[in-house]
């Protein structure tokens, strides 16, 4: 039996920080309320003439880098992104390949929004488990600012820009494997968080333009509830399928959207401050880069070590969410 193992992590934070306090620059807003809504205090702004293609690269560098593997080793590249290069084509993970100089690789994106991320480990595993596939490259990459409409109060202040990838292999050892993996979804609250323009119902056009209906809008508070709902439903699944106590957790890794939505979740499932990493202070939401950013940080603060059992926990819009359970298992 083969299985698939979570090998590594890299991230890339793009250098330009932009504050609260450049918010209240350009918007009816000020730091403290920011702060106290959402506990961001800073998020990154990736360059101009970047992609997300760009971010998702040097993020895969460090990520293949730190697996040990020969990069054209690599047979399958999935990249989680909803701010692709490209609206419709090519995708971005055919991009990131081009970028890392890999041989012909099949390569493809998934739409998952902020739980981009936990949907392409569950591919992954799959193609892996499956034999069709020995080294996936999963990525979530985001250029969020490339989709902000600065006006709005309500929404642009959330987000910012990066990218975190990992590596998952295949072993035949069982005490590696990624033990689960949920994803679901449910398009009858597509209209909380949607980017309306720009698409196959409402393609490019002067009034798109006008309206800036291509940008992000988000029925934030409506959003904010269903995000604590359904985040803690989907451990407590996860958990009690296979038995885990709190303390049988190393590290919950909850998506970035909100310090408010992450300590309500943390504290109805019971984590410590401790076992739940956070970023949200520094990086703001980066949707499907988020996860994997934040369990880089923890990575490089030297916290996440060989064996260690980590869970995600996400949600986005669709609504998407989903959560995965695996041990940290690099290469021996
Ligand atoms: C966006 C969010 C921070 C707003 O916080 P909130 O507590 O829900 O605030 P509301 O939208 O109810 O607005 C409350 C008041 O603050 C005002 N306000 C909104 N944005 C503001 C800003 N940036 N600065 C100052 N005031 C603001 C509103 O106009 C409103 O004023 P009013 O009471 O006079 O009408 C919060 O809803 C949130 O984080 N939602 C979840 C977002 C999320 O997780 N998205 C991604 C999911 S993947």
């Amino acid at each position: 039996m083969v299985f698939a193992a979570f090998r590594s992590i890299g991230a890339y934070i793009p250098p330009k920080i932009m504050t609260n306090l450049d918010f209240e620059k350009i918007l009816d807003t000020s730091d403290e309320w920011i702060t106290k809504r959402t506990g961001i205090k800073e998020r990154r702004i990736a360059q101009k003439n970047e992609g997300s293609s760009d971010l998702g690269f040097k993020a895969s560098q460090i990520a293949i880098q730190r697996a040990n593997i020969d990069k054209n080793d690599i047979d399958l590249v999935i990249c989680a992104t909803v701010t692709p290069d490209y609206l419709c084509m090519p995708s971005t993970a055919c991009l990131i390949a081009s970028k890392l100089g890999l041989e012909p690789v099949q390569a493809f994106d998934i739409s998952a929004a902020c739980t981009g991320f936990v949907y392409a480990v569950s591919v992954a595993k799959a193609f892996i488990e499956s034999g069709m596939k020995k080294n996936v490259l999963i990525v979530g990459a985001e250029k969020y600012t490339s989709i902000l409409d600065y006006t709005d109060r309500g929404t642009c202040f959330i987000f910012g820009d990066g990218a975190g990838a990992a590596i998952i292999s295949a072993s035949d050892n069982k005490s590696e494997a990624i033990i689960d993996v949920n994803c679901s979804s449910d398009g009858n609250y597509s209209d909380l968080i949607q980017t309306i323009g720009g698409g196959s119902l409402h393609p490019c056009s002067q009034e798109v333009l006008d309206q800036k209906l291509a940008c992000i809008r988000m029925k934030g508070n409506e959003t904010f509830k269903l995000a604590v709902k359904t985040l803690s439903a989907d451990v407590k699944v996860m958990m009690k399928k296979h038995n885990l106590i709190n303390s049988d957790i190393n590290h919950f890794i909850p998506h970035q959207a909100n310090y408010r939505i992450i300590k309500a979740v943390g504290d109805m499932l019971g984590f410590t401050k401790e076992q739940t990493v956070v970023t949200v202070d520094r990086y703001g939401n980066t949707s499907a880069a988020s996860i994997p950013m934040a369990m880089n940080y923890a990575y490089e603060q030297g916290k996440i070590n060989s064996g260690d059992t980590v869970l995600f926990d996400a949600f986005g819009a669709g609504l998407t969410w989903g959560s995965a359970l695996f041990p940290f298992s690099p290469k021996k």
